[in-house]
């Protein structure tokens, strides 16, 4: 991901962004670009190993920032940087963090201006380690690990991969847009935390031939932008995905499917356990009774299609005796009150969110209203990631206490 962080999603915030001495810190400054364009005010504190790596200009050029690397900066006006950096930082984010800071973070050192602002702050404290993969199975780097948890700190990563030693394995920093995606992550409410989600989402195919079907044009960006909305609101999500060009959100478990039939099969396989479901999909209402084949080939004569109706997922999900906490969308076209109230009821949802296809199918933005038991509640018009999180919010008050 992400087509979404364009939206500003860390405006208003300051984050402080330490950089240690790995080769990845090249990769911090592509971090510091993303994060100032997801809205947030960068302010980069560079160790003197992180400026072999990658210079101070580079930082101040992309955060638009003065860039940090003495703690006796006369810069500073009281000569207290390593205090006043963090004063009203929302977080301080280490990336990369070596396994030489990382020591340093558990034992409380503070011989640089990053290690003493990292013991001097009030401000949560994220770290991405990159090390190579020995360094990091080492047993004083897992004991470090286990300690900086315990201690409260983020830790984002590291992923598996080549490293720049040659070697695979464990060790790689995050990459810049995944970085950026966690800490939009890390600030979001938790009120799905423990849950397990699972979603449909965008158009099914129905084969007529074996090049040949029937779809729509569903684009599947509001339920992806449901899916990431809810794994940043600490769930569990299975997303059971329809064909769409859309990269899967961080932390989605995707299982791809193309008819309906296929999508009903792997709901009910993803469902035991399963706290929410959330039909987001526009499952095609009728599919070929059959499908040929071979290609059918072209013939001056009409051609007619017979069609049989495709099973309505998610009221078969809703009418189990176990039923999770279902979610319907309705799009329509005219009479948005009626017509979603009335799917709301025939399908037994306790939630549904209605929108008028000419506000929101296949766009970025979205108008919807959320219908329940108890009336209509309209959202604003919004991005389309903004209409997820209020729906997620809405549908968490919504759930039974577990
Ligand atoms: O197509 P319809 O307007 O009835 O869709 C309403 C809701 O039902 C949507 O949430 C959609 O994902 C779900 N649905 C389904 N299986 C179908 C048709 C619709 O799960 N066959």
């Amino acid at each position: 991901m992400n087509n979404t962080i364009g939206m500003i999603e860390l405006k208003g915030r300051k984050l402080v962004l330490g950089v240690t001495g790995g080769v990845a810190a090249y990769k911090a400054a592509e971090l510091v670009r993303l994060l100032g364009k997801a809205g947030a005010d960068v302010h980069v504190v560079l160790t003197e190993g992180g400026a072999r790596f990658v210079t101070a200009v580079t930082f101040q050029a992309l955060s638009g920032n003065p860039v940090w690397t003495d703690l006796w900066d006369p810069r500073m006006d009281n000569n207290m940087a390593h205090i006043d950096l963090t004063r009203d930082a929302d977080a301080i984010l280490v990336a990369p963090a070596t396994a030489d800071v990382m020591a340093k973070l558990v034992l409380g050192l503070a011989d640089d201006l990053l290690t003493t602002l990292c013991l001097a702050r009030e401000c949560p404290l994220l770290v991405a380690p990159a090390m190579n993969r020995q360094m990091w199975e080492n047993p004083a780097t897992r004991r470090n690990v286990a300690q900086l948890a315990a201690d409260g700190v983020a830790l984002l990563g590291p992923g598996a991969g080549e490293q720049a030693c040659g070697e695979v394995g464990l060790g790689r920093m995050l990459e810049p847009e995944e970085l950026c995606e966690a800490v939009i992550a890390f600030f979001q409410p938790k009120p799905l935390a423990g849950r397990r989600v699972v979603m449909t989402a965008g158009p099914t195919f129905e084969a007529i031939d074996p090049v040949r079907g029937i779809t729509n044009s569903s684009s599947g960006k509001m339920a992806y932008g449901l899916a990431r909305a809810c794994v940043q609101a600490g769930a569990e999500v299975t997303l059971v995905s329809g064909p769409v060009a859309l990269p899967v959100p961080a932390g989605v478990e995707k299982v791809p499917v193309r008819s309906a039939l296929e999508m009903r099969d792997a709901v009910f396989a993803a469902l035991p356990g399963a706290d929410v479901f959330i039909g987001v999909a526009a499952v095609a209402d009728y599919r070929p009774v059959t499908s040929a084949e071979h290609k059918i080939k072209k013939s001056g004569a009409e051609l007619s299609l017979t069609l049989t109706p495709n099973p309505d997922i998610l009221a078969e999900v809703a009418s189990l005796p176990q039923a999770p906490f279902c979610v319907g969308f309705a799009a329509e076209s005219r009479d948005l009150d009626t017509y979603a109230e009335g799917k709301r009821k025939a399908k037994k949802l306790p939630l549904i969110v209605g929108n008028l296809v000419q506000d929101g199918l296949g766009g970025d933005d979205n108008q919807v209203v959320l219908f329940d038991e108890q009336g209509r509640h309209p959202l604003p018009k919004a991005p389309k990631p903004e209409v997820a999180r209020a729906i997620v919010a809405h549908l968490a008050a919504l759930l039974p206490v577990s």
